[in-house]
């Protein structure tokens, strides 16, 4: 087998065996085949696609070049969930507690956020003392424990996916449905788990600029899941604003230990129920979304995620008892108001303005090793389809530095569309469930 023939067989619209792919991914992590090659193999894709057969074939031999994180001993049902990458999305800090008081357990490697949108890792990491599980035995103890099994993102697991995105990167071979489909999946199915839950953004700041791109890409993910025997269930949902109220990293723990006492916004509780009763229906434990949501609706108000929430801390290495006292955490002194210089109904707060604004005061990083301001970020007083007036407060800055403050607040008055008019009547985060 030659590497020129198989890079000439998609170039010309062909779909290859699982043994070409085999040749190709392990020539390429051996050395043996060069970047040029694996280079021109992903622009041929880019156009010509693959078949679901074939991204199968790819995506497990991704998920193969590295450690598999081996969880099966745990004896709970497992729920990976995954977002693309939203501004203010904090799922699943909610989220994992409120299936840990359902037996559950949340099986999941977190990423730190890159760009505009943060990553659960940076969120846990502003609370003092913090640390992720550093391998498998410790994962698995505090998972049994608490029912809560979050790890850093290691090296060893999926090292293909690492070496063919920074490919793509230099090769304008990011935006490809089947090659984000394969790297997000390959990193999903090398964690065991019964069950996948995708959380895909479309929208200005989210990965995928329209729902048909999200629709597409959430089929693909799901027919990988499916072909290869994870059950796997998409909800697609629009990132038209930030979720929730607060953006950055200690300001997003304390909306969740809000969410968590039962002060959920509107759009956030939307997606987190779904998400819970999609899980609950598929494993036959409810029949209705009203059964689910009193379910829910009764353990938020026992407090038992809270607990379970603070458990899962408390072994992670933070002392203080944050979810009895939101103080506790640190948060910036100095305080920006954003004012309306308008009256009319709010019909849009970019995500992406919003994310580069909070990026920008130091909540998120612009290249992989800047240092993060944890207490940083942007708390937004009104959201889509609020009414505002002139002179009210539309959002605050909380910051400390100065320096790059101006063009921060420049971003966070654009982010706000005001119009005469409500576009909508009611607001709708989810677009669509697919499985
Ligand atoms: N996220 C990933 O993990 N991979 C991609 O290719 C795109 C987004």
């Amino acid at each position: 087998m030659r590497t020129v023939d198989l890079i000439d067989k998609k170039k010309r619209g062909g779909n290859l065996s699982k043994k070409e792919i085999d040749f190709l991914l392990d020539g390429y992590i051996q050395g043996k085949v060069e970047d040029y090659q694996m280079s021109a193999f992903l622009m041929a894709v880019y156009f010509n696609g693959m078949s679901d057969e074939e991204l199968l074939n790819f995506t497990i031999n991704m998920k193969n070049s590295g450690e598999i994180i081996k969880l099966k001993s745990s004896k709970k049902f497992l729920v990976d969930k995954h977002s693309t990458g939203g501004v203010g999305d904090k799922i699943t800090i909610i989220l994992s507690p409120i299936l840990a008081s359902l037996g559950m357990g949340t099986a999941k490697l977190s990423g730190k956020g890159l760009g505009h949108t943060g990553g659960t890792i940076d969120k846990f990491e502003s609370l003092n003392n913090f640390k992720f599980s550093q391998n498998n035995k410790e994962l698995l103890n505090i998972l049994n424990s608490t029912g809560i099994g979050l790890m850093g993102y290691s090296e060893k697991v999926v090292p293909l996916d690492k070496k063919i995105y920074s490919l793509r990167d230099v090769t304008a071979t990011v935006d490809s449905i089947p090659l984000i489909a394969s790297s997000i999946m390959s990193k999903k199915l090398a964690v065991e788990s019964d069950i996948i839950v995708l959380d895909v953004k479309a929208g200005d700041g989210a990965f995928m600029k329209n729902i048909s791109q999200a629709e597409e890409l959430s089929k693909r993910m799901v027919n990988i899941g499916k072909n290869y025997g994870r059950k796997t269930i998409a909800i697609i949902s629009e990132m038209d604003e930030p979720l929730g109220y607060n953006i950055g990293n200690s300001l997003e723990i304390i909306e969740s230990i809000d969410s968590l006492n039962g002060n959920f916004s509107d759009d956030i509780k939307e997606v987190v129920y779904e998400i819970i009763y999609q899980i609950l229906l598929f494993r036959k434990k409810v029949t209705s979304y009203s059964e689910a949501k009193d379910i829910i609706d009764k353990l938020i108000e026992s407090k038992k995620p809270l607990k379970l929430l603070q458990k899962f801390l408390n072994l992670s290495g933070v002392e203080d008892n944050v979810t009895e006292n939101v103080n506790l955490i640190k948060i910036a002194d100095n305080k920006l108001k954003i004012i309306s210089n308008k009256e009319g109904y709010i019909n849009k707060i970019s995500a992406k303005k919003i994310g580069e604004a909070a990026m920008i005061i130091g909540a998120g990083r612009s290249k992989k090793d800047d240092k993060i301001d944890y207490s940083v970020g942007i708390k937004l007083h009104k959201k889509v389809l609020d009414y505002v007036k002139k002179g009210e407060i539309l959002a605050e800055i909380y910051y400390n530095d100065n320096a790059k403050l101006s063009e921060s607040k420049i971003l966070v008055e654009e982010a706000f569309l005001i119009e005469d008019f409500k576009k909508n009547s009611i607001k709708k985060t989810i677009i669509k469930v697919i499985q």
